[in-house]
Parts: structure tokens; sequence; C-alpha cells
């Protein structure tokens, strides 16, 4: 952000703004992986970030932890169901046993608590011993089920974002820091 003039980005038919700068992402970064180095280091963690949104936070957290560290990416590969209307999500990607193992999942944001509430449900059948929650932003405005954060960047109000990994229809997640959606 140079000087006084703010720098609109258009990302396909929409607008953003800039909302929160590299200095500040790197700040938060910094200071949730110090808390994770801190309290997870003698667990021998398995950390998991759910592709796509969190391969940029993932990337700058586990450079930051201090500790070698195991870490494989899942994702959520949705599709419709031609049984029912509903949209099916299933995970893909666990190629690791998580039975007894504490689990860091890494994401992006948490906005309803759907995606975190079917990943939590998930890693208890695979008999992991404990399941910790990482993500860099939280709407808790948006939340429709409640799920545990263990570790927060911040929180923010209930506006989309794009950047820095998050991404509006498929475009702007190279964006090195965070904009808001300009409301028309
Ligand atoms: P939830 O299941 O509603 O909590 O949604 C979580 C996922 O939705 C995140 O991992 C993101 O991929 C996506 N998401 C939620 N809010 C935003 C946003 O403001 N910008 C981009 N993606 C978002
Ligand atoms: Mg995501």
């Amino acid at each position: 952000m140079k000087g006084s003039k703010v720098e609109i980005v258009q990302v396909l038919d929409k607008k953003f703004t800039p909302y929160i700068n590299q200095e500040e992402i790197a700040e938060l970064v910094t200071r949730v992986a110090k808390e994770v180095s801190r309290d997870l280091r003698n667990e021998k963690p398995i950390f998991l970030p759910v592709l796509n949104g969190s391969f940029m936070f993932a990337s700058d957290l586990m450079k930051q932890l201090g500790f070698p560290a195991e870490l494989s990416f899942i994702k959520f590969s949705s599709y419709q169901n031609t049984e029912t209307t509903g949209t099916v999500k299933e995970l893909i990607g666990f190629e690791r046993s998580m039975k007894g193992r504490t689990v860091v999942v890494i994401e992006d944001i948490v906005d309803t608590g759907y995606t975190m509430q079917t990943l939590i449900q998930t890693l208890k059948e695979k008999e992991a011993k404990q399941v910790k929650v990482v993500t860099l932003f939280s709407k808790p405005e948006a939340r429709k089920v409640e799920v545990p954060i263990d570790y927060l960047g911040m929180e923010i109000g209930n506006n989309f974002i794009v950047g820095y990994g998050l991404d509006y229809n498929g475009e702007g997640r190279n964006l090195p820091c965070i904009y808001e959606l300009v409301k028309d």
C-alpha cells in the first residue's frame, strides 16, 4: 500500500480493497507459530493443512515452528450426489494413520464451521488422540455450528476476503495480502 493511494484490485467481476497488509499477516503468523510450538512440540504432532486455501499460511507457519514436524495435506472434494439434492463433501488425502496422534488442522478461515465440524468428526473416527485447530481467520458472525478453535490469527467481520491463499471463484489466492470485497 504505497503512500495514501488505496489500490483497488479487480478479481473477476468484483472489486476488492486492501484490508490486512503483509506485515500484519506476518505478525499474526509469527505469534500463532510461537503458541503452537510452545504447546505442541513435545506431542510429535502431525500437521494437516486443508487445501487449497491454507497453502500460504501453512507454508509460513511451518517454517517458524522451530522443530522438525510431519506434514500431510488434505482436501475436500465436492460433488453433487445424484441420490439426493444436497452437495456431499468427501475428505481426500489421508496418507498416514491418524490413530493415537496429535493432529493439528491448519485452516485459512472458519466461516460457518461446517468444514471444520466434518473434519474433526472424521479425525475422531480415525482415532486421533487429540485434534487441535489452527486458523488464520475466523468469522464468528457467520458461524452456524460451534467448532473449537485452539489457535487463532484474528477474528474478522462477516465480509468476503481474498488473498494469502483465499480465493474468489478460483482467483486471487496468490495476492500477498488480504483484500476485502467492496460491496456495491
Ligand atoms: P466453512 O465450512 O463455512 O467454515 O467454510 C470454510 C471454507 O470456506 C474456508 O476454508 C474457505 O475456503 C472458504 N471461505 C470462507 N469464507 C471465505 C472468504 O471470505 N473468502 C474466501 N474463502 C472463504
Ligand atoms: Mg479452506
